[in-house]
């Protein structure tokens, strides 16, 4: 199959991996957003996000992607139409498609030939059928429409792009969802067909599902901290059954980022909006909520009451491998850190909370953050984490405490350190124990 011509609708972080990535299948792509300063700064060959590997991606297919602000260039000679904008959650919950529609409104009445608009974007179940009523209220028949859902995570985005679990595609016409498929037909990946609905729904009930595990450990962890069990030795043991698998069972201080707060609050809303309460749902939001402060009481345990305290957050993204801030837990954390009169001293290797914790220090290394620390918190593990158990970190604190909200750490090697150590679900004393072995 020779290269198709696609533009894609948002240069944000789905939209810049999407481009890419179907470059590098030997597609033209053309990028379009409406903030002309991204697209100066790509053109300029500067990539505005932080993901492993996407700058050498779109150096090294640069003669296959163009950017611009301008629709009618990008959809000019496009035999697919991205949607790859932001869908981020309003007040009530539900999802905010303004900028969808924007696309949608923005295709030109004048095509001369077919095009396919793939939907990319993580949008309500019916958001299809609706795009498809305004298009042919619009007189579009010659306009396709594809469900294309992504499911990428960041930090590992170009190769879950590149070598997907699945692609899945629903569409009203087989002939456009035959073309969307294609796209991919040189990745090792099997393609879900379905209808759109379906496709919108397994996008939303994966990231629901997801998100269901990791706060159903979190609750676990907390039964465990009760009653003197390990959570991470009984995720493994967990993990190892066929039936469960090990991922998404590592507990922690609640998750964030882009997607699963925002999609799982949309699903919520969907649900209720249909006329169903989603019980288990808003179950999985209150517990990852409630995850986010927990490190106040650890840190209360240790050191009473908090005001006047110097605590340093190491780690401020929401996962690593990224600097995303979007729905960060540190942001929680540090929050209530400041409401209690503490001072905040945070260090992160990619991400900035300047603009957003302005009350807060963001340090430039891991030794100035700790630097006279009552103690210190691991928010986010990135791998520079690994020796904080050091002679150094001890004797630059002013109380050797860590808190491993990440349980990064081993506990035994912490405390043989000289530090005292609070993970999540962890006893916090010596048990004599190490983690689960297996064999
Ligand atoms: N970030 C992830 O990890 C991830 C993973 C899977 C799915 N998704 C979904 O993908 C979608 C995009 O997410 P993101 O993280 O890339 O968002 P983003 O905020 O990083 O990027 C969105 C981009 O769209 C641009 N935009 C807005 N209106 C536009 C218009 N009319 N035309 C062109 N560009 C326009 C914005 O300027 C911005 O650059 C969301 O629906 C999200 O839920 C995100």
């Amino acid at each position: 199959m020779s290269g198709r011509r696609i533009a894609v609708f948002g240069a944000g972080y789905v939209g810049l991996v999407t481009g890419a990535c179907f470059a590098e299948l030997g597609h033209q792509v053309v990028l379009r957003d409406v903030l002309p300063e991204k697209i100066a700064a790509l053109e300029r060959g500067e990539i505005p996000i932080y993901e492993p590997g996407l700058d050498e991606l779109v150096e090294r297919n640069r003669e296959r992607l163009r950017f611009t602000t301008d629709v009618a260039e990008a959809v000019e000679g496009a035999e697919l139409v991205y949607v790859a904008v932001g869908t981020p959650p309003t007040y009530s919950g539900d999802a905010d498609l303004s900028a969808v529609w924007t696309v949608v409104d923005e295709l030109p009445d004048d095509l001369d030939r077919r095009i396919v608009l793939v939907m990319k974007s993580t949008v309500p179940v019916g958001t299809g059928d609706k795009v498809r009523a305004a298009l042919d209220a619009r007189g579009l028949k010659n306009v396709g429409y594809v469900s294309n859902p992504e499911f990428l995570a960041e930090g590992t985005a170009l190769h879950d792009f590149m070598a997907p679990d699945r692609v899945v595609v629903g569409g009203f016409d087989p002939a456009d969802a035959d073309a969307v498929a294609e796209l991919y037909s040189k990745l090792d990946a099997p393609i879900v067909r379905t209808d759109v609905s379906s496709a919108e729904m397994i996008k939303m009930a994966s990231n629901a599902f997801l998100s269901t595990r990791i706060s159903f450990i979190n609750e676990i962890a907390n039964v465990c901290e009760l009653v003197g069990a390990d959570v991470t030795a009984v995720a493994e043991g967990m993990g190892l059954d066929h039936r469960l698998g090990k991922h998404f069972l590592k507990a922690g201080i609640g998750f964030g980022g882009s997607c699963f707060p925002k999609d799982i609050s949309a699903l919520k809303q969907l649900a209720g909006n249909s006329g169903y309460h989603f019980q288990l749902l808003s179950s999985v939001i209150e517990v990852n909520e409630l995850q986010k402060r927990r490190v106040i009481g650890k840190l209360q345990k240790h050191l009473g009451r908090l005001r006047g305290t110097r605590i340093a957050l190491l780690g401020l993204a929401f996962k690593p491998g990224t600097d995303d801030m979007r729905e960060a837990p540190s942001l929680v954390l540090a929050s209530r850190l400041l409401a209690e009169g503490a001072q905040v001293r945070t260090w992160d290797p990619v991400a900035s909370a300047v603009d957003l914790l302005p009350t807060a220090t963001q340090c430039d290394s891991i030794e100035e953050a700790i630097d006279g620390a009552n103690a210190a918190v691991i928010v986010t593990e990135w791998s520079e984490l690994a020796d904080l158990a050091n002679p150094d970190v001890r004797e630059r604190m002013a109380n050797p405490l860590i808190i491993d909200g990440r349980n990064m750490l081993d506990p035994a090697k912490v405390r043989a350190a000289g530090f005292a150590y609070e993970g999540i679900g962890r006893p916090s004393h010596e048990t004599g124990l190490g983690a689960a072995t297996t064999g």
